[in-house]
């Protein structure tokens, strides 16, 4: 071990962003989850602190963090415990992947203090270890765009091959989170009501908007980015999940954006806004008023493409 502490900041991120399930990701600027990992002798220890920590499980199995940690020190047959202490800044349950910042953080922290110079597709497989936590699966499209930053492409699950682009530098994104409660098993549900078939017109519909929004964000055009952020096959099944998530919808394009879905397995949606031609925090505050219509508050709020997690300190 060279390390006896390293804390990382890894930020929220959104899934999906319409027709990429389980495909397409982007990392954000606001919310992150802060990670300090303490080298002990034996076991691994977990606390949280900070929004909506308690209702995370601190048995290792059962949280993201220690899912990742344990099958990391027994890989790498590493000789040594360790304290994780979890800053959630990202709010547990709300589609923003809040256990994929936990896990991405834990295997770059684990990398850095144990120098095992990994590459980013193998932080990427260990912290998609993590979300069988939290969603029962090994999905990679938060924990891709948690460790690369920016938005990701998962061009093969097996083997693991990412794509990884830069955003277009006026790009923003309008984010309404509903104060609801939610399951700590939301993503499992919100997986199990989608279709395990699909009629040939969706699949060429989604298709369409998948490969275009993957030209936008190649050659930096906003408005095919927004315009292609639909989904008709996993949205209108999880649409019901989402109370006021047509009003939501209409709000946030009326006030101007040029996009607007659900985010990861919700119940938060965010909108695509390009900063020269739309009011970001206008956008998000006329997306609280649709979840306000419909009965809850929310947090709105305006974002950015982000960096990947990265270390802010080092204690040797
Ligand atoms: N792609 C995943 C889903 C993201 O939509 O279920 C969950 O955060």
């Amino acid at each position: 071990m060279l390390l006896k502490q390293v804390t990382i900041k890894a930020p929220a991120t959104s899934a999906n962003l319409g027709p990429g399930f389980d495909v397409f990701g982007i990392a954000l600027e606001q919310p992150n989850d802060i990670v300090t990992l303490t080298a002990i002798k034996q076991g691994i220890k977990i606390q949280t602190s900070g929004i909506g920590a308690k209702t995370i499980s601190l048995t290792p199995e059962k949280n993201t963090a220690g899912l990742v940690a344990k099958t990391m020190l027994k890989d790498f047959k590493l000789e040594s415990g360790l304290k994780i202490h979890v800053e959630k800044g990202v709010f547990p349950g709300k589609g923003l992947g809040s256990s994929a910042a936990s896990a991405a953080a834990v295997a770059i922290g684990i990398n850095t203090m144990f120098n095992l110079d990994l590459s980013n597709k193998q932080l990427i497989a260990y912290a998609a270890k993590g979300e069988v936590a939290s969603a029962g699966s090994e999905h990679a499209d938060n924990v891709s765009a948690a460790i690369c930053g920016n938005f990701v492409l998962i061009r093969s699950y097996k083997p693991l091959e990412i794509i990884n682009l830069e955003c277009p530098k006026n790009l923003e994104f309008a984010v309404a989170m509903p104060k609801m409660i939610t399951p700590p098993n939301k993503t499992e549900k919100a997986r199990a009501v989608i279709p395990k078939l699909v009629p040939l017109e969706k699949h060429v519909y989604n298709l369409s908007k998948a490969a275009a929004m993957a030209v936008g964000f190649a050659t930096g055009d906003i408005d095919i980015i927004g315009q292609s952020m639909v989904d008709d096959i996993v949205e209108p099944t999880r649409a019901v999940l989402t109370p006021g998530y047509s009003k939501v919808r209409e709000n946030a394009l009326n006030a101007g954006a040029l996009g607007v879905t659900i985010s990861g397995a919700g119940p938060t949606m965010i909108a695509v806004v390009n900063r020269k031609t739309g009011d970001t925090e206008k956008i998000a505050a006329a997306m609280r008023e649709g979840f306000q219509s419909a009965g809850y508050d929310a947090n709105a709020f305006a974002t950015r493409p982000s960096k990947g997690a990265y270390v802010v300190e080092m204690k040797k």
